[in-house]
């Protein structure tokens, strides 16, 4: 669906795409992972053509992009990461305006904005005007202008930032079940289990470039930590982080809160290793969980910073 290939965008001295490469299948959703200023926008916006790129080519439903196609931009939606909405419109009136840029038939566009209005949940607010939503009421609008002419292809661009646990959980529904009638998604957030419960692969962007692409599986077996074990030691004193990086095989300790995360390269006794240093140790610990590593882990180990969660 998606063929980003070398793309160079620069502004001005800034390298905001470096070679940067995509490829985005059918009915998937992508996860564009990366830290604020990695390019996740620029990146959409040459997808979109709103954006000029200086090298590189892209290709959309196989033929390069280009402003004035207005053929593929039908089968494109984007929900932009800064509201696109129009305070004097409500509600319907919104989503009848964006999706009158791609629908001409005004009974087939009135049964569109139904849908839409039924997707996103806001029966109740019709006639209401943007001042008159919360934040995520506004977002829900802001998704519904993006997906009212049902795209084959959907961009969004960080749509549950600063949203209630509510509206956050109509977004996600909404996008697997845009996924069940067949759209491609790509979406970007620094929410990494959001994406994580929601994406079927990733992309992780640093600087411009594309780090890594895969599904979760991939993206495991492409990093030496194998193995995560997080325990909550009940006494704990500040030399620890170091003393269990001693354990053998251990790649990094992070210590969030009250907590221990531990991660190790491939190894089969780094679970006895550590029950033998707790007890040799004399510390105790009231819970223990060893996993795969996470996409926060994963993200850590390719780019060596964490992302916020
Ligand atoms: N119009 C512009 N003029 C100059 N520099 C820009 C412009 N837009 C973006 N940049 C720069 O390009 C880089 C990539 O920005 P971009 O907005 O694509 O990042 P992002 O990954 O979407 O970040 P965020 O997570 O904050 O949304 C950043 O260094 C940014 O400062
Ligand atoms: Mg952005």
């Amino acid at each position: 669906m998606i063929e980003m290939d070398k793309v160079v965008k620069r502004y001005k001295d800034v390298i905001a795409l470096d070679h940067f490469s995509f490829l985005a299948g059918q009915n998937e959703i992508i996860g564009l992972l990366g830290p604020n200023g990695c390019g996740k926008t620029t990146a959409i916006n040459c997808m979109l053509s709103l954006l000029k790129f200086d090298q590189g080519t892209i290709n959309i439903f196989g033929e390069p992009v280009n402003p004035n196609n207005n053929k593929t931009k039908r089968r494109i939606g984007i929900v932009p990461q800064e509201l696109a909405i129009f305070e004097k419109l409500n509600v319907v009136e919104n989503i009848d305006f964006y999706c009158g840029l791609y629908v001409n038939d005004r009974r087939k566009r009135k049964q569109l904005v139904d849908e839409a209005i039924d997707f996103v949940g806001l029966e109740k607010y019709r006639k209401f005007v943007p001042k008159q939503l919360s934040g995520g009421l506004k977002r829900r609008l802001n998704i519904a202008c993006g997906i009212a002419h049902k795209p084959d292809i959907l961009f969004l661009d960080e749509p549950t930032v600063a949203v209630d646990a509510q509206s956050r959980n109509f977004i996600l529904e909404g996008v697997k079940k845009m996924k069940a009638e067949g759209t491609t998604v790509i979406y970007t957030t620094h929410y990494l289990e959001e994406a994580e419960d929601l994406c079927d692969s990733f992309v992780i962007m640093d600087n411009g470039r594309n780090i890594a692409q895969g599904t979760l599986d991939d993206l495991q077996k492409s990093i030496s930590t194998t193995e995560s074990i997080t325990v909550k030691f009940i006494a704990e004193d500040s030399t620890l982080v170091n003393r269990l990086k001693e354990i053998p095989h251990v790649n990094q300790v992070i210590k969030t809160k009250d907590k221990y995360n531990i991660q190790f390269e491939k190894n089969h006794n780094n679970l006895s290793n550590l029950i033998r240093f707790i007890d040799e140790n004399s510390l105790t610990y009231s819970e223990i969980k060893s996993e795969q590593p996470s996409l926060s882990n994963i993200f850590l180990e390719l780019t060596g910073k964490e992302l916020r969660d």
